[in-house]
């Protein structure tokens, strides 16, 4: 008979396997500690949005709303869109549930899977996950700087070294309305040279001009002017500011002025973080964020300020592989229960179940019958002890301790069990 045909996971879309679980859980640690030490509460939002709030919120020009996102119809005619970001729902749950009435600054983190319809490369996926932080309510320069420092926070919490940190100033609707003008009149002459993408960019976001990655475009960006020359006096002001504090925290910056990021609800500060070999050709940043001051209004909320960041978990996953950070594997058991006959097999379970409210690391195979076979694992396992229940043993009520590095072994009751093995493991340590 011919064999089925094997389903595939859906492009651009990874498992992560079991082997791969501890580094992800290194990471999703790392991510816990920073929120908690820098005074965030956690905020789950749904996958599922509607289209409309990112069409909004990220900006209907962008390349994540334009063509990146994955969108569908439900039976009641809804217009839905897997989350491309968490900013937008952020700040949506942060409207709807009136989380402005709660004292502000109020700081938010998510983490989670995301989707983009981007072609799937390398550092670059259909799902990916991001540790998100967001913080509502403050327009102190010292959040900035503060959301940065949870950035590098949480790169040295997961073991991650030089990283860089690339820094721009988007200025304010008005300083940008002026330099706007400046990049259009700068642009004119060299229309004919931009690619197809740019060529749109100019008409509906100029500022995107900068952050083409095509060869011919990024070369007219490096000559093209700079927002720095045109931001007014008060967004000069809140940026010298973000660099003092970057200063006094002595973490290092490169002033980019070609960052501007591909969503359009940033002002003032942005910034994104890279591997150090990365930065030359800028390619996959590790994270980025920055300020978004108007973004809780044109969702409808009240005025309020607000600067966040999110890192992408594959790519820093790989910088970790790359920079040979050290990941302790599963917990290794501390005991492996053995069992041999039908009596020992069913008395196990039980077993097994006191064990781990006595708070052992313990282990089984209760589908094996051979004893040699699971005196084997317990080896492999790198178990200290291993419990063997015979017939025997399950008609006496007691139990074979049995010490893996000599293998020596000892009866004991089954109703002192606990304190033999605390007793014999204090010893082995
Ligand atoms: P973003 O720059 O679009 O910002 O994404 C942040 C990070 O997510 C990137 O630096 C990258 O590490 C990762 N990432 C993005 N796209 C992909 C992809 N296709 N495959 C793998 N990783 C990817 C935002 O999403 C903003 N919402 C950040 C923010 C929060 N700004 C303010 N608050």
């Amino acid at each position: 008979m011919a064999r089925r045909k094997i389903i595939s996971g859906v492009k651009g879309m990874r498992d992560i396997l079991p082997a791969q679980q501890p580094l992800w859980d290194k990471m999703r640690k790392g991510a816990e500690e920073t929120a908690a030490a820098f005074g965030f509460w956690r905020l789950d939002t749904p996958i599922l949005e509607e289209q409309d709030l990112f069409a909004r919120g990220i900006g209907l020009g962008t390349d994540i709303v334009e063509k990146e996102m994955f969108t569908l119809t439900t039976r009641g005619r809804d217009k839905l869109a897997l989350r491309p970001e968490f900013t937008a729902g952020v700040v949506r749950a942060f409207i709807q549930h009136g989380l402005f009435s709660l004292a502000q600054p109020l700081k938010l983190w998510s983490l989670g899977p995301l989707f983009r319809y981007e072609q799937p490369q390398a550092g670059r996926f259909r799902q990916l996950r991001q540790f998100n932080l967001e913080v509502f309510g403050a327009a102190d320069a010292i959040l900035d700087a503060q959301i940065i420092q949870a950035g590098f926070w949480f790169f040295k919490k997961i073991g991650l070294k030089n990283i860089i940190l690339h820094l721009n100033s988007l200025g304010c609707a008005k300083c940008r309305k002026e330099y706007r003008r400046a990049l259009l009149a700068y642009y004119r002459p060299h229309k004919n040279k931009l690619c197809a993408d740019c060529k749109k960019r100019s008409r509906q976001n100029p500022l995107r001009l900068l952050d083409c990655k095509k060869e011919q475009c990024q070369e007219l960006a490096q000559k093209a002017p700079l927002l720095v020359d045109h931001v007014c006096d008060d967004c000069k002001d809140h940026f010298k500011q973000v660099l003092d504090y970057l200063d006094g925290l002595e973490i290092s910056y490169y002033l980019d002025n070609t960052l501007v990021r591909g969503l359009d609800y940033y002002n003032k500060t942005v910034f994104e973080f890279f591997a150090a070999d990365e930065k030359e050709g800028k390619k996959n940043a590790l994270g980025g964020g920055g300020r978004y001051d108007g973004l809780v209004k044109l969702l409808g909320g009240k005025d309020t300020p607000a600067v966040g960041m999110a890192v992408g978990l594959e790519r820093v996953a790989e910088e970790i592989k790359k920079q040979g950070v050290k990941i302790n594997g599963q917990n290794q058991p501390t005991v492996f229960l053995i069992q041999l006959g039908k009596m020992a097999k069913k008395r196990s379970l039980l077993l097994f179940e006191e064990l781990l409210r006595a708070r052992l690391a313990v282990a089984e195979s209760f589908s094996r019958d051979s004893i040699k076979s699971q005196l084997k694992l317990a080896d492999k396992q790198g178990a200290k002890i291993a419990l063997i229940l015979g017939q025997q043993e399950a008609l006496d009520d007691s139990v074979i301790i049995r010490v893996m590095e000599t293998g020596v072994q000892e009866i004991v009751p089954l109703v002192k069990v606990i304190k033999e093995l605390k007793k014999k493991l204090q010893k082995l340590k």
